[in-house]
């Protein structure tokens, strides 16, 4: 069965479009280099000799998955914290004793490009494996101007040496470095001068992100920075409203931010600024998961008429997991969308928060021969349903396969 198939035009499904995913039952799909050239029903299948055939007899064959946010290069790990957290301290109170994103960060700046390559790309091998075939990349644990270039530089040699869709996303504005404590306007000051101009310079960033929360940057600081990453060409993506909401959402909505991400804590005035916007939500399951905090209201979004894209925030602190499969049936699990509805959250959504919507996010002739080739299984519902299972056979990237 061939799944999520769409016309060129579905740039991203809305509200009950969400529940609807396309399929075509005893079908063939034709990938030529590395677009998918034509698919079609079996009954009607061309002459195939000379092709390499792969029989997919029994299994789902599916758009890759476009994880829209995460934190893949980072340094170490945050063990530690874990523990800490299971022994009763909140991320809140670890973050304030200079835990948290400042930890990440000391370790990340004390590692070399190299080694900070090296282990990256396992991560991202890890996830490649999983399904994942676009993806975006942030910044902001180096907080410093050679160490945030020295992330961006990673995750762009990333993309060139696997020959994989990454978006990078220039996140300066992940937290207030210890040398900036009392200086924040100065730490800003940095961000949208020096920081911005030099990546820019060298092309290193897609997006600007902000993250917009009680400690650490506010409402005027996303503005202030949103604008100034316009002036660089950098569009907006935001964390906000994971712990609190202030106001951001409306903030990023007009700033035409592409996405605003988290939104665990979501009032109506977060979904009316988000009505009749171009901005797409963002929920990270396995964050809410990994730190035992609201998962975003989902149901209220899309019953709003809202889209919704699903991506892991794999990243050291609050989800280090990059596996797709397991955003999808979380999502299910406990925020109760349907497997057609978190699917789609996966794919088209998904590569629609990447600006990647024209080649990315569906089982379509001209886009990228990205799929993913499922076990036999009884039906996609299963995907979600069998959650700890590794229900991915094969997965091909650009026309070959991984
Ligand atoms: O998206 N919330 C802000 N940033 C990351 C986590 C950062 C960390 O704990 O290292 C997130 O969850
Ligand atoms: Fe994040």
């Amino acid at each position: 069965m061939l799944l999520q198939i769409r016309p060129l035009t579905t740039q991203k499904v809305s509200g009950s479009q969400m529940k609807e995913l396309p399929k075509l039952k005893d079908a063939w799909l034709l990938l030529e280099d590395d677009v998918i050239h034509s698919f079609g029903q079996m009954s009607e299948i061309p002459d195939l000799k000379d092709l390499k055939t792969l029989d997919c007899s029994g299994k789902i064959v599916l758009p890759s998955w476009c994880d829209s946010h995460t934190h893949l290069v980072y340094a170490g790990n945050r063990e530690q914290e874990f523990v800490d957290r299971i022994n009763g301290l909140s991320y809140q109170e670890i973050a304030a004793s200079g835990g948290g994103i400042i930890n990440s960060a000391k370790k990340l700046q004390a590692t070399s490009q190299e080694e900070l390559f090296a282990q990256s790309e396992k991560r991202l091998q890890e996830v490649i494996q999983l399904g994942t075939g676009a993806i975006e990349i942030k910044s902001g644990y180096g907080l410093t101007t050679e160490s945030e270039m020295k992330m961006l530089r990673v995750a762009r040699e990333l993309g060139a040496k696997h020959n994989i869709a990454i978006k990078t996303t220039f996140l300066g504005a992940h937290a207030i470095p210890p040398e900036f404590k009392n200086n924040k306007e100065g730490y800003l000051d940095l961000i949208c001068g020096e920081m911005m101009e030099q990546i820019a310079s060298e092309n290193l960033a897609d997006y600007v992100d902000v993250f917009c929360e009680q400690g650490y940057f506010s409402v005027a600081d996303t503005n202030k920075i949103l604008q100034a990453g316009k002036k660089f060409g950098f569009r907006a993506k935001t964390h906000v409203n994971q712990f609190t909401a202030m106001g951001g959402v409306a903030e990023s909505v007009k700033n035409q931010a592409l996405s605003v991400d988290h939104l665990e804590v979501l009032t109506k005035e977060d979904i009316t600024a988000l009505q009749d916007s171009q901005t797409m939500p963002v929920a990270l399951p396995l964050c809410s998961f990994f730190l035992s905090i609201p998962y975003t209201p989902a149901r209220a979004v899309i019953d709003a008429g809202l889209p919704l894209a699903l991506a892991t925030d794999y990243n050291p602190g609050s989800s280090p997991s990059g596996n797709m499969n397991l955003a999808v049936a979380t999502a299910c699990i406990k925020m109760k969308l349907s497997p057609e509805e978190a699917i789609n959250a996966a794919t088209i959504n998904g590569a629609y928060a990447m600006g990647l919507s024209d080649s990315y996010g569906s089982i379509t002739v001209g886009k990228k021969a990205n799929v993913i080739i499922t076990k036999e299984i009884p039906s996609y519902g299963y995907l979600p349903y069998a959650f700890g299972s590794t229900n991915i056979d094969q997965v091909i990237l650009n026309g070959k396969l991984i």
